[in-house]
């Protein structure tokens, strides 16, 4: 039976997976890493040192742990964390460490690029939606303004995932999902934007052929192979931004179907066939699935902000543990609420400067428990705004599936169907992204036909959460919590202001 590698470049680390054609799980293995913040607003890792490093070990670790040689994978599938851009020079060096995705500190780029190319209905014309920190496009301006000495030097810009597909297969390659979230895409012609390059001269050069998700676009090289324990010449597929491969890994390949995924950062992303646009409020990026698009709204800081909370408050206590004491206090903290804007905010405030908050703390809010509930609650309240968006865009919302890495506290998932108002489906495999590029790569070498075809023959449901009885409670505060942000607005900015 042919075996399949999905090898996910993540924010926290890099994992990897072995499946089978029926989706069953061999082995896998995660190498973390940490994430450099050196100046207020900043987010990079190192793409050799982090990346490199750590998909060489965790790919000869997963095939000892799967008990396989390297002949016996019969493709690759590339996922990572999207946006982040490594700058290399014409020998392929690596620059300067990769600016993240959750790394703020481009706002006056963002503003200079919409104003480059005319002005916001121009910018939508061309890519689709507005500009934020996150994205690519603003990394490029703000290396060329801030370090022109880097600037002068780059030959190539790449994706986290596809500087590895580099690394693997000695080829430049990306694919249409996570070229979407670079601000350089045209998402509805499924290729760079010439206007956007030309409007902020950024050389064609600069950037990878762009493909499909499920292309072959290279194989392993005899060095990649002598470094991992793949097998030379073993195909790899173009793969796709985590949350598009994310999305393939838990069925999302249809119309009318939906997802959470609550990772470091909270997404919902939706299926669509054909492509839909809203001019402000919520992304539409290219699909993984041939020709398909998304709609997809992200809340920065979601498991983040409780990875974020534990290791300030709690690091010697497991997340079990701080759950379970959390468990203890009142839906609704009694009205202590959490800004979850520890990096900033892209939907729905396209705001970096704004900052984390509690509000509402009292006497009676005098242990840990309440300010680890208020985390959890009002992350779940920046998904209730993500769905707001969704649903107020018309696209079709049915089924409705939770994914991610917080996905797996019970006390979370209830806080967050009763938050949404949503019941949250979850899958036979909680691999996320990484099991989503494996499929890719089953589809990309044939093993299947079609993405939908290879998610039915191995993903189904497998538990419901529904909202309960603490829904009416979360309804209420809700409005309460969207209040705070524009009542915090102008505080953020003088904050920030102050910072420099
Ligand atoms: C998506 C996004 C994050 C990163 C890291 O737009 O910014 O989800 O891909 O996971």
């Amino acid at each position: 039976m042919p075996l399949f590698l999905g090898l996910d470049t993540g924010t926290s680390g890099t994992k990897a997976i072995v499946m089978d054609e029926t989706g069953a799980t061999l082995a896998t293995h995660t190498h973390e890493y940490a994430l450099s913040t050196p100046q207020p607003l900043w987010a990079e890792q190192n793409p050799d040192t982090d990346w490199w490093a750590a998909a060489q070990e965790t790919l000869r670790a997963v095939l000892r742990k799967a008990s396989v040689s390297g002949d016996k994978i019969a493709g690759v599938g590339l996922t990572g964390q999207m946006h982040g851009s490594v700058f290399l020079d014409a020998q392929n060096n690596v620059l300067r460490p990769a600016m993240l995705w959750c790394d703020a500190r481009t706002g006056a780029q963002c503003a200079e690029i919409t104003e480059a190319i005319g002005g916001e209905a121009k910018l939508f014309d061309a890519i689709g939606q507005p500009v934020f920190t996150s994205f690519t496009a603003p990394k490029i301006l703000w290396v060329r303004q801030h370090e022109p000495h880097v600037y002068e030097k780059i030959a190539k810009v790449l994706l986290p995932k596809d500087y590895i597909r580099l690394k693997l297969t000695g080829e430049f390659a990306t694919e249409v999902s996570d070229a979407s979230g670079t601000s350089l895409l045209d998402v509805r012609a499924r290729a760079w934007s010439k206007p956007m390059l030309d409007a902020l001269q950024i050389p064609t050069d600069f950037l990878p052929p762009v493909y499909e998700s499920t292309i072959v676009t290279g194989a392993i090289t005899a060095e990649a192979a002598r470094l991992t324990g793949l097998s030379a010449g073993t195909p790899v597929v173009g793969g796709g931004g985590d949350q598009a491969a994310g999305a393939v890994g838990c069925g999302i390949v249809e119309g009318g179907r939906v997802s959470l995924s609550l990772g470091t950062s909270g997404v919902v992303f939706a299926h669509l066939d054909e492509p839909f646009f809203d001019p402000k409020a919520i992304q539409t990026f290219c699909h993984a699935v041939p020709g398909a698009y998304h709609l997809m709204g992200c809340v920065i800081s979601a498991a983040g902000s409780f990875e974020w909370f534990k290791e300030t408050f709690a690091p010697d206590q497991s997340y079990d543990a701080i759950t379970a004491g959390a468990a203890n206090i009142p839906a609704g903290c009694e009205g202590l609420l959490f800004l979850p804007y520890l990096a900033g905010e892209r939907n729905p405030y396209f705001d970096p400067q704004a900052r984390g908050a509690f509000v509402g703390a009292t006497l009676r809010t005098a242990n840990r428990d309440w300010f680890a509930r208020a985390v959890l609650e009002g992350v779940s309240y920046g998904f209730k705004d993500l769905m707001t968006l969704l649903e107020n865009s018309g696209a079709p919302v049915g089924e409705t599936r939770l994914m991610g890495g917080g996905a797996k506290s019970d006390l979370w998932r209830q806080i967050l169907a009763d938050t949404v108002g949503h019941s949250l489906h979850r899958v036979n495999n909680d691999e996320g992204p990484a099991f989503g590029a494996a499929l890719l790569a089953a589809v990309g070498t044939g093993t299947f036909d079609t993405v939908p075809e290879a998610c039915a023959a191995t993903i189904r449901t497998t538990d419901e959460t529904k909202p309960g009885t603490n829904a009416p409670v979360y309804q209420k505060y809700h409005p309460v919590y969207r209040s705070l942000y524009p009542a915090l607005k102008q505080g953020f900015a003088d904050v920030a202001a102050a910072t420099v």
